[in-house]
This record gives C-alpha cells, sequence and structure tokens, in this order.
C-alpha cells in the first residue's frame, strides 16, 4: 500500500514516519526544498523524542521517501494526506484554509485512478466539503472520496499517540475509503484501537471538541488553583479528589501559567468563532480563551510581588521557555507573554531552555539567554520555573539556594516540594498550594 502526506511539518513527518512503521509506502512531499533537502540528509527539523530514529530506519529501508514533487509521488497511491498549517487567520481568529485549499488543487492535477483525500490538519466543519467540491471543480471527471482524519497527538509524546491511540477518528460518506482507511490503520485493529466511523462534518467537529474541552479542564483547575490560594486548600489534593471520580478523569488537571502550543490557543478560538456563526455560540470556550490569556499575563505579579512589589533592576532567571517539556515549540508559550513584561517594567531576565532557545532568541532578543540552568540561576535576585523539564524537576533545593542572589523561586508548575524549598531556606511561590504543603504535580 502507498500513500502521500503533503506537508512534512509536525503533523505530516510524524505521521508519516509512524505510517511507514506500519509497513505502509509513504511519499513526503513539502514545497520547502531545504526542508526536504535536510530530511533526504537525515536531518530533522523538529524536535521530537524518537523521530529521528523512525525517519532513519524506514528511509533506510526504503519505505519512506521525501520530495517537491507531487506529480511525481501521487504515481500508485491509495491515498493522499493533507497535513498542511492551518494557522489563526490574523484579525478574526478563524483558521486560516489557504494553504489546505491550494493543496486539493494540487491534488486535483495529479489525479489518475480512484484516490481517497485525507484532512489531516485541523480543520473547521464543512473543510472536507468545501475540498471535494475544489476537486470537484477542477477534474470533474476524477474518482475519490474525502476523509477527515484528526490527529490527536501530543508534542513530545507524538510517536506514542500515534502508535498507541485512545482511538481514531474517521469520517466519510462511503465504504470504499473506509476500506482504504481501515487497510491504512490495521495495526492498530490488531491491538484493538477503537475506530469512530462518522461523517465528515462529524469528525471535524470531535477534532476542536477534544481540544477545548480539553482547555476547558486546564482553565478549570487554574481557576481553583487561584481560589484554593484564597482559602487554603491544596489543588494537587483537588485534582486528585475530583479526578479518582471516573466521570471526571485525574488527566490535564494540573494547574500552572495557562496552556499555550499549536493547538488549543489556535483550536479554541476557532471553535468560537465557527460556533458565533453557526447561531450556536459556545459561552464556556468563550470564557476558556479570556480566562487563559488573562492568566498569562496575570503570572507576572506574581513575580514582582515574589520579589518585593517592583522588578525594576532585578535579574529574574528563567527555567524553560517552550509551551511544555520535550519539544522546542515556542507557539503561544506563556513565556512570550510574561517575558516582555518583566523587560519592559525593568527588570534583566536571563534564561535557559534546553531546546527552546533558537526560536526564543528571534523572538525575545532581548533577554540574556544561558548556557545551562546553573549559569542562569548564578546571583539572580528569583527564579522563575515556566516549564517542566525534568533536568528542572532534578535540581537541589539547597543548589538553587547556594546559585541564587536571593532565595526567591517562583514555581510555575509545581514541580518542587513547598516543604523541602523552605527547608533549604527558600521564599517559595507555587501555584494553589499552601506553604506548607507537601503534595506535588501529577503527570499531565
Ligand atoms: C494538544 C492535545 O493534547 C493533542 O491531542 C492535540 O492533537 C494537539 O494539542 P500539545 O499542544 O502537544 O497537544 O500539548 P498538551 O500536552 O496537550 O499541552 C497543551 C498545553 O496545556 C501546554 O501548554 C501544557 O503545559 C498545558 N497543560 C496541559 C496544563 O497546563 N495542564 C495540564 O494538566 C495539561
Amino acid at each position: 500500500m502507498k500513500v502521500v502526506m503533503i506537508g512534512a511539518g509536525y503533523v505530516g513527518l510524524v505521521s508519516g514516519a509512524c505510517f511507514s512503521e506500519f509497513g505502509v509506502e509513504v511519499a513526503c512531499v513539502d514545497k520547502d526544498a531545504n526542508r526536504i533537502r535536510d530530511l533526504i540528509e537525515g536531518r530533522i527539523p523538529i524536535y521530537e523524542p524518537g523521530l529521528e530514529d523512525l525517519v532513519r530506519d524506514n528511509s533506510k529501508a526504503g519505505r519512506l521517501s521525501f520530495s517537491t514533487d507531487l506529480n511525481a509521488a501521487m504515481a500508485g497511491a491509495e491515498a493522499v494526506f493533507i497535513a498542511v498549517g492551518t494557522p489563526s487567520r490574523r484579525g478574526d481568529g478563524h483558521a486560516d484554509l489557504s494553504y489546505v485549499y491550494q493543496a486539493a488543487r494540487e491534488i486535483a492535477a495529479t489525479l489518475t485512478g480512484y484516490t481517497v483525500i485525507v484532512t489531516k490538519s485541523t480543520v473547521p466543519v464543512g473543510t472536507g466539503r468545501r475540498v471535494a467540491e475544489i476537486i470537484r471543480e477542477v477534474r470533474p471527471d476524477a474518482q475519490f472520496d474525502v476523509v477527515s482524519n484528526p490527529e490527536f497527538l501530543r508534542e513530545g509524546s507524538a510517536i506514542n499517540d500515534f502508535m498507541r491511540p485512545d482511538r481514531i477518528v474517521i469520517g466519510t460518506e462511503t465504504e470504499r475509503a473506509r476500506d482504504v482507511m481501515r487497510r491504512l490503520y490495521r495495526p492498530l485493529y490488531l491491538i484493538e484501537t477503537p475506530i469512530v466511523f462518522t461523517g465528515l462534518e462529524t469528525s471535524e467537529l470531535i477534532k476542536y471538541a477534544a481540544n477545548s474541552f480539553l482547555a476547558t479542564k486546564i482553565t478549570f483547575i487554574n481557576e481553583i488553583a487561584d481560589l484554593c490560594e484564597k482559602v487554603g486548600a491544596d489543588v494537587h489534593d483537588v485534582a486528585r479528589g475530583i479526578g479518582l471520580d471516573g466521570r471526571i478523569g485525574r488527566k490535564f488537571l494540573h494547574p500552572g501559567p495557562g496552556f499555550g502550543g499549536s493547538c488549543f490557543p489556535k483550536d479554541t478560538l476557532a471553535l468560537v468563532r465557527t460556533a458565533q456563526e453557526a447561531d450556536a455560540p459556545l459561552r464556556i470556550i468563550e470564557q476558556v480563551v479570556a480566562s487563559n490569556d488573562a492568566r498569562k499575563v496575570s503570572m507576572v505579579s506574581r513575580v514582582t510581588n515574589a520579589v518585593g512589589g517592583n522588578v525594576r533592576g532585578k535579574t529574574i532567571a528563567v527555567l524553560g521557555l517552550t509551551f511544555k517539556p520535550n519539544t522546542d515549540d515556542m507557539r503561544d508559550s506563556p513565556s512570550l507573554v510574561i517575558l516582555p513584561r518583566l523587560l519592559e517594567q525593568g527588570a534583566k531576565v536571563r534564561a535557559f531552555d534546553p531546546e527552546g532557545m533558537g526560536e526564543a532568541r528571534k523572538q525575545m532578543p532581548d533577554v540574556d539567554y544561558c548556557g545551562s540552568a546553573e549559569d542562569a540561576m548564578s546571583g539572580a535576585d528569583c527564579l522563575l520555573l515556566l516549564t517542566e523539564w525534568n533536568e528542572f524537576r532534578a535540581l537541589d533545593p539547597r543548589r538553587i539556594k547556594a546559585l541564587l542572589g536571593k532565595p526567591v523561586v517562583v514555581d510555575l508548575r509545581n514541580v518542587y516540594n513547598p516543604a523541602e524549598m523552605r527547608a533549604a531556606g527558600l521564599t517559595y511561590t507555587s501555584v494553589g498550594r499552601p506553604a506548607g504543603s507537601s503534595s506535588s504535580s501529577e503527570p499531565a
């Protein structure tokens, strides 16, 4: 079986590499010739644990190839995936579908026999049907079906999420297309992964509803964390106490500085717009978007308060810049809201992140980037922990105390134990935990 993956970005590359690992022949096509050359030479443009090995092994085995030539790649392909970007459109928050529609037009020109055209990118309800119209306009003779097959990959664990998903969602109208998709995902049938077959619109909405629900869970626990601080309760115990109710579930109840990344901020906003236009407003999600935006800004005052009311002239050591660990992705990261405000208020910011500094440098040139966590902390007036990389979790509180100029720590991911921090002589602020707490974070 052969498929084509259009877009060698995050989703296309992970999906393409994983399908080839299933034994499918995959041709990844991208317009960016530099990116394709890098991939052919074994250089992976993104940081994702396990991806490099998967790409190398499957390329060597001849199952995975990269090119800029869609027409040649399409020869003999039973399915073609559209995995191009759908960024938020400037101004109105709608998803920008120009890359998707462009891909549809290009696919249309290459079609020969029956082909399944799959939207893998996160696309608003109605996009699949529009893709089908575009293809029919260009090629009224073509034999094809359009399928919606959203991805649920988390950065940092994308390979595992692809190989062992909770479910696969496939939206299409015809049995012929379903059969192609079933054969493609055959290895997952063998491990009894539930497959949800739906219509096109339903499948498209499932993706947005899933991400918006998860974003709502995070925002809910963030607001509960704020309340915990006021009333002397412990948010981790609240999360455990409610999460053990199977109807609620324990995951995604970890408080922090607000959700970021390439999906939740963009998808909640796009769903809000879709719902407004459909005259079925999603007021809960509207509030989630507003609450999360405000939260990132409000994190600045935690630092200000911790250093005595004013950051002017103070050196803040920031550990973690990416929106979450195990990725180099800076998109919508809380750091992009918090750090510029600290700088505006006259702080000096020294930062370290294991993977995110290349991109951070471009977006925040006034930050002083350091070679290590220890280097960033040396002599600083405050340590601000923003991303829960394992190497930061492992820091010894006594070592932190010895390195800092002033013993002040603001931990917005609750990775340290408040009692241990206090015992080391540090003034410790975290999220939603009373000072004497010894609770710790649950993995998301
Ligand atoms: C998400 C979805 O999980 C995935 O299914 C979808 O396909 C793409 O979007 P991702 O953006 O990679 O994946 O990261 P995720 O692990 O979901 O975290 C998103 C944001 O929420 C991060 O900023 C993270 O720090 C935050 N988060 C997550 C919390 O603050 N608390 C939690 O309990 C969980």
